[in-house]
């Protein structure tokens, strides 16, 4: 049982605890194969239909062109989920005659045979990597939707003036937070130009572990881009004084809780994604950002009302489906798409439909201090 691992374990930081909960091989929320979906705890765009795949891969024939059109060119996605977003990727584009290489970084073997399964038309051009350590040197697009947020993070509290990092003890089976005044110190640079400014008992998120897996892939790209779809914000509003409670998000059993500590193993926890931390990697670790904009923007001017007649008849399902993923209280307002580039020549004149109609890269500036 996790609980009685935790306990064995205890005390940890809260980082340690999500790991362990969502990670975990035996016990972990995703390694025992836990997925969204309809029967999961909760949807992602790619479970809500195929156009926003067929979508995606509108925009990722444009970076093929922007590429120079090369035979070799890979897409290579991590957090797959069921693997819904590669089929409707996949799909479109042999419709229209293309055929490209497709990788998944899949590190639990349940969730990889379900999305053996649902790409089985596919399987002659699609490869799987256990972690971004096992990718090869690559020239294409690096897909994620709602990966980053799945990402362990270091809670931490202001407390009597100071920054406080939350720990968890576990005992008979019982869970309490208590608070150490030793921060990594990575997550004080994260937050100090912010900190000043909150209130006693602000609490909040720092991830710091997108990073390594960032680098992984950012070194493998020889010529290319990170396209990352994710709910999160740029770092002035993700640490703004009035956002007191941080953004933990946790599901469990289909309804959205407040508590990461009711059944560990069985709730989803994650975390609003710091955008301005992209930026910074990309800037560290060689990538142009190109692109940044809400979601719902971004699949208008990409055409999703032209690829939906594509797609689909256009019932009045297919029109709802449509406006969940692009209203601005739907995930159209709470996503975000994010594009980087690696490109040698002609890196300034890639222009790409989804940012013609909003391109907010600016909101990613300002803080160049913290990686
Ligand atoms: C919220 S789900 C999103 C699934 C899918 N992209 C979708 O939109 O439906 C997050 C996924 O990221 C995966 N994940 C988390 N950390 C990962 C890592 N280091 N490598 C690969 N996948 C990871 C989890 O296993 C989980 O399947």
């Amino acid at each position: 049982m996790l609980l009685d691992l935790l306990e064995e374990l205890s005390p940890l930081p809260f980082v340690k605890f999500m790991e362990l909960c969502l990670y975990h091989p035996d016990y972990g929320y995703y390694a025992r194969g836990n997925l969204p979906g309809k029967q999961g705890d909760f949807v992602t765009a790619p479970c809500i239909h195929p156009v926003f795949g067929a979508t995606i891969a509108r925009q990722i024939l444009e970076m093929w062109e922007a590429l120079g059109s090369p035979k070799d060119f890979l897409i290579l996605e991590a957090g797959a989920g069921q693997g819904y977003l590669a089929l409707d990727i996949l799909t479109y584009l042999r419709k229209k005659g293309y055929s490209f290489k497709y990788a998944i970084i899949e590190p639990f073997p349940a969730i990889r045979a379900v999305q053996e399964e649902v790409l089985q038309d596919f399987l002659d051009d699609v490869c799987w990597y256990t972690t971004p350590k096992d990718v090869s040197f690559f020239q294409g697009v690096f897909l994620a939707n709602e990966l980053f947020d799945a990402f362990p993070v270091h809670l931490v509290e202001k407390r009597e003036g100071e920054l406080h990092e939350v720990w968890v003890e576990v005992k008979g089976g019982h869970i309490r937070e208590f608070y150490e005044k030793f921060c990594d110190p990575r997550v004080l640079r994260r937050v100090y130009r912010y900190f000043p400014y909150w209130c006693e008992g602000y609490r909040t998120e720092v991830c710091l572990t997108i990073e390594d897996f960032y680098r992984e892939i950012a070194q493998k790209l020889i010529k290319g881009f990170f396209f990352i779809i994710d709910y999160g914000y740029p770092r002035q509003d993700y640490y703004s004084p009035e956002r007191t409670c941080g953004t933990l998000v946790c599901y469990y059993k289909h309804r959205l809780v407040d508590n990461p500590y009711l059944a560990p193993g069985h709730t989803d926890i994650s975390c609003h994604v710091d955008f301005t931390l992209l930026r910074e990697l990309g800037d560290k670790y060689g990538l142009l950002t190109l692109g940044f904009t809400q979601q719902g923007p971004f699949l208008v001017s990409c055409g999703i009302d032209r690829v939906l007649l594509e797609v689909s008849e256009g019932s009045y399902r297919d029109l709802n489906a449509v406006k969940r993923l692009i209203l601005p209280e739907g995930l159209g307002g709470s996503h975000w798409v994010l594009v980087q580039g690696r490109l040698y020549s002609n890196i300034f004149e890639v222009k790409l439909s989804g940012f013609s109609l909003s391109n907010r890269t600016n909101l990613l500036l300002g803080d160049f201090s913290s990686v």
